[in-house]
């Protein structure tokens, strides 16, 4: 249980080492040793927290559940157009590169490269996560159903929430009800709560993105030129990076992950956990995060308090990193004490998406009770299937061997959300112009 972590702290250290010594020639990462790509990740289980138990007590049992599932690996957004120029660049200078003595991790663009990725969309990859999902569901709670699955309606989330509805309900699958949350009848929705905040804008996030980029792009353009024989751009630069992780996303692998250092991939990781946490917000910064966040708390606790009469055993909900990322913020469990800096890696951040929201990612909310080790009703979350400690309404030494707290400290922790309501002062301060 202890040795992931250790195996994870090494890890850092000896990129930090290599980061250090540059000799010439990159050490190299395997894609199947690196699943460090922020959002960007392929779909892996979180490592599991050492000291907290992985299973609950054998006296209790979980009677009601609500997922939140991003959706599986996916072709690039606006990444795409630095892909593209990358291939363009490597077509126009492919005289030079069939002469040039290539590295043997760069070899590979002898044979040219090209771009296939349809940007959006799910992939298979992406279909398979959602698949198998929905099959270790089925397995992990096999007396809990529902006949309705509700998601956001952009394509990519609608087709996951299928792949995971043949996987969970199987033959079954015709019968069930998929509705998309622009179809629901509410001012604001618990998955896509930014649509419905005017003021809500990734601006900042990928400000922060592009600051940090300064910082290390320039310094790959310098050496992958001098191993190319010819001068890339910065763009360019950008569209390897990316190659890399959308490559994985498409097809389980790619030729550009070789093409660079460890510490490098590092700082894209970086790249992205700035863009995500500037996004998803901080109370602090007077962001829209927590606010947002809150109307998904707020539909936790009016569902595991059976508040309006008509909860349901089990939710099926289906959104994006920035869903989940939301709510995370609105419990303060991903925070920093500090604003993440834009001019270097800090390396030990809660805010680390690799970890809580790559493709794919689950976060699952658990209601349990106990016959004796628990008295009343209690809450676990399991994030990337590994127990997120609920640290800010645990009480006592059980809370913490579980991760987990009583419905009624969880409520107690969350006054902020539960005081948040759209349309009201502080709703609007935040989200209208
Ligand atoms: C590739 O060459 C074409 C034709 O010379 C030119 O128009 C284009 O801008 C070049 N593309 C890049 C990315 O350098
Ligand atoms: C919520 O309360 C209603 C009415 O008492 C009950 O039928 C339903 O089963 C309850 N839901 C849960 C999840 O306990
Ligand atoms: C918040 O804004 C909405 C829309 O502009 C408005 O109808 C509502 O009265 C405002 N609420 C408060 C408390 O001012």
């Amino acid at each position: 249980m202890y040795l992931p972590a250790v195996l994870n702290l090494l890890q850092a250290s000896l990129s930090s080492l290599t980061g250090l010594l540059e000799f010439g020639l990159p050490a190299s990462v395997s894609p199947h040793d690196f699943d460090g790509f922020a959002t960007l990740s392929p779909y892996h289980d979180r490592a599991h927290v050492p000291g907290v138990a992985a299973d609950l007590p054998s006296d209790c049992s979980v009677d009601q559940v609500m997922l939140l599932h991003r959706h599986g690996s996916r072709g690039p957004e606006w990444e795409d157009k630095y892909i593209q120029k990358l291939v363009e660049t490597l077509d126009n200078f492919s005289q030079v590169i069939h002469r040039a003595h290539l590295p043997p991790n760069l070899r590979f663009l002898k044979d040219g490269y090209e771009s296939d990725l349809v940007p959006h969309e799910l992939t298979v990859v992406g279909r398979r996560q959602l698949f198998d999902h929905g099959v270790d569901f089925a397995l992990q709670y096999p007396s809990l159903s529902t006949s309705v699955v509700l998601s956001s309606p952009v394509q990519r989330v609608v087709d996951s929430s299928h792949y995971f509805g043949h996987g969970f309900f199987g033959g079954d699958v015709g019968k069930v009800e998929f509705v998309t949350v622009d179809e629901l009848d509410v001012p604001v929705n618990w998955i896509t709560p930014w649509k419905s905040c005017s003021k809500y804008s990734e601006a900042k996030g990928h400000a922060a993105a592009s600051a940090w980029r300064s910082k290390y792009v320039p310094t790959i353009t310098q050496r992958l030129s001098r191993q190319l024989g010819f001068q890339l751009s910065d763009d360019d630069t950008q569209g390897a990076l990316y190659a890399c992780p959308y490559d994985l996303a498409a097809h389980n692998e790619s030729p550009w992950c070789d093409a660079f250092h460890n510490h490098e991939l590092r700082s894209l990781e970086y790249e992205y956990d700035l863009l995500m946490d500037r996004i998803s917000g901080r109370m602090s910064e007077n962001d829209p995060g927590p606010i947002l966040g809150s109307v998904y708390v707020n539909k936790l606790i009016e569902r595991f308090t059976n508040a309006t009469g008509d909860a349901k055993e089990l939710y099926l909900e289906f959104g994006h990193d920035t869903s989940i990322l939301l709510v995370l913020s609105a419990l303060g469990l991903n925070k920093d004490r500090t604003l993440l800096p834009e001019d270097h890696i800090r390396t030990h951040r809660k805010f680390r998406t690799s970890e809580q929201t790559p493709f794919a990612a689950r976060m699952v909310w658990e209601k349990f009770s106990c016959e004796k080790s628990f008295r009343g009703p209690q809450i676990r979350l399991l994030l990337n299937s590994a127990t997120y400690p609920l640290t800010t309404c645990q009480k006592s030494l059980k809370d913490r061997e579980f991760g987990s707290c009583s419905v009624k400290e969880f409520i107690g922790a969350n006054e902020f959300s539960l005081n948040v309501h759209y349309g009201d002062e502080t709703w609007n301060t935040t989200c209208v112009d």
